[in-house]
């Protein structure tokens, strides 16, 4: 069992989108997720990876002059988290560039820190959105491995949401209802198992 990451009666979900354009439709997605855990009592918090540039990863920048600022203050974020809502496109049959390398950097060790300490133990449910037609499925394959193989326990559930150009109303709501049920459903289900875990 893990303890609660930040206070003794809520846990709280990290949401993020594996894109930083203005308009993603991603950043819509995990927005809806995030109305659905909140509305379980959960503490949410959103992080647009945008407000945290990183180079690519460099074992000799990191050897040179450690992990980057903003990677330290991702990781003070995703420590404080007992689990995670991703949603992240699908760049090329895989997970999206600013994810992989936001991972990779604060997978890196820190201070005292325990081995993978932003992850291990905590709970994700993933979902993405894209313009195709398998809306970024064989993306989460990739993003559910990554995870779970850093120690993460991915939700089995998750959501693809194909024609995502024609998806979203002006407010960001996904214009099928019961698609957006499903996304805040998924958002509900992981506050309550990232609760039964942190207990
Ligand atoms: C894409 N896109 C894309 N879509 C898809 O369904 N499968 C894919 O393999 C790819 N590959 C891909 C590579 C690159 C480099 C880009 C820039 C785009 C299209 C992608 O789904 C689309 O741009 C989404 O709008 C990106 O998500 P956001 O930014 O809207 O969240």
């Amino acid at each position: 069992m893990r303890k609660k990451a930040r206070d003794k009666d809520k846990i709280t979900l990290l949401a993020m989108a594996g894109s930083t354009r203005t308009d993603s439709f991603n950043k819509k997605l995990a927005k809806i997720a995030m109305a659905g855990a909140a509305e379980t009592g959960a503490n949410v918090v959103h992080l647009d990876l945008r407000d945290f540039p990183l180079p690519l990863f460099d074992g000799d920048l990191e050897d040179e002059s450690g992990i980057p600022d903003n990677g330290v203050k991702l990781k003070e974020l995703m420590k404080a988290a007992d689990g995670f809502i991703i949603a992240s496109p699908e760049y090329n049959s895989s997970v999206s560039g600013v994810l992989k390398n936001a991972i990779d950097w604060v997978s890196r060790p820190y201070g005292d820190e325990s081995v993978l300490e932003c992850f291990h133990g905590k709970t994700a449910v993933i979902m993405s959105a894209s313009p195709g037609k398998l809306g970024g499925l064989r993306g989460l394959f990739a993003l559910r491995s990554i995870l779970e193989n850093i120690g993460v326990f991915v939700m089995p559930k998750q959501i693809a949401v194909p024609g995502a150009d024609h998806a979203f109303d002006q407010d960001g709501s996904l214009i099928d209802r019961a698609l957006q049920e499903r996304v805040k459903a998924l958002g509900i289900a992981v506050a309550e198992m990232t609760g039964k875990l942190a207990d």
